[in-house]
């Protein structure tokens, strides 16, 4: 049967393993693999992309493999074709295919009517792909994930949503300090604390960045207006301000916290220059980290 990636929880089982082959990945240098020769993977993307893209094209050119991209204008999908039929005749050509929407249902209905792999390369609900590369990152920093304390702080959005269900796999204290209004999602939240009780762990939200900040072990944020959400802009900058990283806050984290960002990070807004170029940042080492996981979970869906 064919596997997907539309949410972490797809690779719950594989997530220890994901991990150790993209570091393997990453030590080997492995520039020329031939795992993915002949094969090509298509690229739908709904919104922009600078990372994902780029790491996706990049990771399969590595692999020997091959990309096509299509942006919403390239495809007949902007002009009303369905996502189901879009699936069903990409699935004639294509090895996998990558999906960055609006919708969730949108990367179901693909998934669904796909016959190749489908990877969430980003939804209104979850950013699966952004999490494997952190805690790639934290790995790398840290040497264990068990036990340490993740604090997300500001919007509770799809990559608050993809983490949430990250730490609770491996084993790590979550908590989200949002506005009441800009919670994660609630089914998300109720599956990370139900996975994170199973290993002694908590899962949980707060409104008080304080509070959530805390001898954390990672500190992690993320825009205030995610893609779609321009209109809101200004009121969700006025309710997130108290959520903005600075050295305030980093000082409540442990000495050797990690300071944690998707990017494209919002100088100013969500984060300090101070905070974002400081010795606790690590949101560089994310971004690379991204071509090495990417190519772990392209192995093993497509491999
Ligand atoms: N972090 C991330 O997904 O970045 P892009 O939007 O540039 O792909
Ligand atoms: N939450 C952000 C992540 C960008 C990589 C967004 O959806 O726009």
């Amino acid at each position: 049967m064919k596997k997907d990636l539309i949410s972490l929880l797809d690779v719950r089982d594989d997530i220890f393993d994901l991990l150790s082959l993209a570091s393997e990945l990453k030590n080997e240098r492995q520039r020329n693999g031939r795992q993915l020769q002949g094969q090509t993977l298509a690229m739908i993307f709904e919104k922009s992309s600078t990372r994902t893209r780029v790491s996706f094209e990049t990771g399969m050119f590595q692999l020997g493999g091959n990309t096509i991209y299509l942006s919403q204008h390239d495809s007949q999908l902007g002009r009303g074709e369905t996502v189901a039929d879009t699936a069903r005749v990409l699935s004639r050509y294509v090895d996998g295919i990558v999906y960055r929407a609006f919708e969730h249902q949108n990367m179901l209905d693909l998934a669904k009517h796909s016959t190749v792999p489908v990877i969430n390369a980003l939804d209104n609900l979850e950013h699966p792909c952004q999490v494997m590369a952190d805690l790639l990152t934290i790995m790398e920093r840290k040497k264990v994930l068990e036990g340490l304390k993740l604090a997300y702080i500001g919007d509770g959005n799809n990559v608050c949503n993809s983490l949430a269900l990250g730490a609770a796999l491996v084993g790590m204290d979550f908590v989200a300090a949002t506005p009441k209004e800009y919670s994660p999602s609630t089914p998300i939240m109720e599956k990370a604390v139900s996975i994170a009780r199973t290993k002694g762990r908590t899962s949980e939200c707060v409104i008080d960045p304080n509070v959530a900040a805390r001898d954390a072990d990672i500190l992690y944020t993320d825009t205030w207006v995610s893609m779609g959400q321009e209109r809101e802009a200004k009121r969700k900058e006025e309710v997130m301000r108290p959520y903005q990283i600075n050295k305030a806050i980093m000082s409540l984290t442990k000495k050797d916290s990690l300071f944690m960002h998707c990017l494209p990070a919002h100088r100013g807004h969500e984060v300090t220059d101070e905070v974002i170029d400081g010795k606790h940042s690590v949101v560089f080492d994310q971004a690379e980290n991204r071509l090495h996981a990417q190519k772990a979970i392209l192995i093993k869906l497509m491999g």
